[in-house]
């Protein structure tokens, strides 16, 4: 199959190319598109058959429900049943935006969707170019992150391109997206509320309205089946082995190099992503992230990318404190490392 490239300006709406993207969706196929915090691999979410194609391209398993993408805030009581009262003031402040909340669901959500459970997820994204395709197609759109399963989310039409290409119908080129890590999945059904992936709006944002917020920490509960399906696969992962390095700078330098060292010394390819620029690493690849959660989150995905294209054996990563946006990044980085050395 070809995969269409549609370049549209966020700034300059093509009309034309909103329209065809929608017409594909609407005729059942895959369209890859921007949103504010990674690109989408969108279908109609109402169509069973479509949906099982994202399944199918991304190599996902069926029991990982997807987000549904709206346009419009009420159309959330056309997908969601008792919906809380909470649920309209969050939906205020942070809707358009990087927020998924997790209602119980009506029967028109096909089972493939919702991955077989009876919730669904649902979002309404901050960025011009999904809200117009969303409106032009005039149904809500499922969308997981548009990477293979697996692999890091995509931030740029590349990256689709990448994982997709060949795949999917089409891919809308809207350029870098701005906040580089997925949203926050929020379960409204639980109370209190419990945050099961840490995103784009922040755990002490979302307390700020909701009062008692929880965060969802797999393997919490031993016992019970994963809460987000999601959660229990590894993720986020370049093909490279990723160190997380913690703890206190001037030792976690120290650590840095001499791991490095030693690795390269065995004939492994080394990258580091750097937290704050340092003359003293010594690696095959070097790449600074950026010093503050915004930036990082923003770099994130695509530094991992890079280090891939270069094939780099083993990623040392620096992590940040869990704070703020930091929750999300060091959640990313968690679920890619296969090991974390703290000193
Ligand atoms: O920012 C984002 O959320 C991006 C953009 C494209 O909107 N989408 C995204 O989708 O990251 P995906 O499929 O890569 O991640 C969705 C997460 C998964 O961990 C999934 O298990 C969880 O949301 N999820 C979806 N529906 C759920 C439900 N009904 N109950 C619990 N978790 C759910
Ligand atoms: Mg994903």
């Amino acid at each position: 199959m070809e995969t269409r490239i549609i370049k549209i300006s966020t700034s300059d709406l093509d009309e034309s190319g909103i329209r065809l993207a929608a017409k594909i969706l609407r005729n059942g196929g895959l369209v890859a598109f921007p949103t504010e915090t990674v690109y989408g691999l969108g279908a109609d979410a109402l169509n069973p058959r479509a949906v099982r194609k994202i399944f199918e391209v991304k190599g996902r398993p069926k029991d990982d429900p997807l987000i549904v993408h709206i346009a419009d805030k009420k159309d959330i009581h056309k997908l969601a049943r008792d919906i809380p009262d909470c649920a309209e003031e969050i939906m205020g402040k942070f809707w358009p935006g990087p927020l998924t909340l997790i209602f119980k669901k009506r029967r028109i959500v096909p089972k493939i969707t919702a991955g077989g459970l009876n919730t669904v997820a649902v979002r309404m994204p901050d960025n011009p170019i999904a809200l117009a395709l969303i409106k032009s197609a005039k149904k809500p759109i499922a969308a997981p992150s548009a990477n293979l399963f697996g692999r890091p989310s995509p931030t740029s039409a590349k990256h689709v391109l990448d994982d997709l290409g060949g795949k999917i119908d089409a891919i809308i080129d809207g350029g870098k997206t701005k906040i580089g890590v997925e949203s926050t999945v929020l379960d409204l059904t639980a109370k209190p509320p419990v945050i099961l992936r840490p995103g784009g709006i922040t755990l002490e944002e979302l307390r700020e309205v909701l009062g008692e917020v929880r965060v969802y920490h797999p393997g919490e509960k031993n016992d019970e089946k994963p809460l987000s399906p999601g959660m229990k696969y590894r993720h986020y992962a370049p093909r490279a082995d990723v160190l997380l390095i913690l703890g206190d700078y001037r030792r976690r330098v120290e650590k840095i190099r001499e791991l490095a060292e030693n690795y390269r010394k065995t004939g492994k390819k080394v990258g580091i992503m750097a937290i704050r620029k340092n003359r003293r690493y010594e690696a095959d690849s070097i790449k600074f992230a950026g010093s503050d959660a915004k930036t990082i989150a923003k770099n994130l995905f695509r530094v991992l990318r890079e280090f891939d294209d270069e094939k780099v054996d083993v990623i040392i990563a620096e992590g940040i404190e869990d704070r703020g946006l930091g929750l999300a990044i060091m959640n990313r980085l968690k679920k890619a490392a296969y090991r974390v050395v703290r000193i």
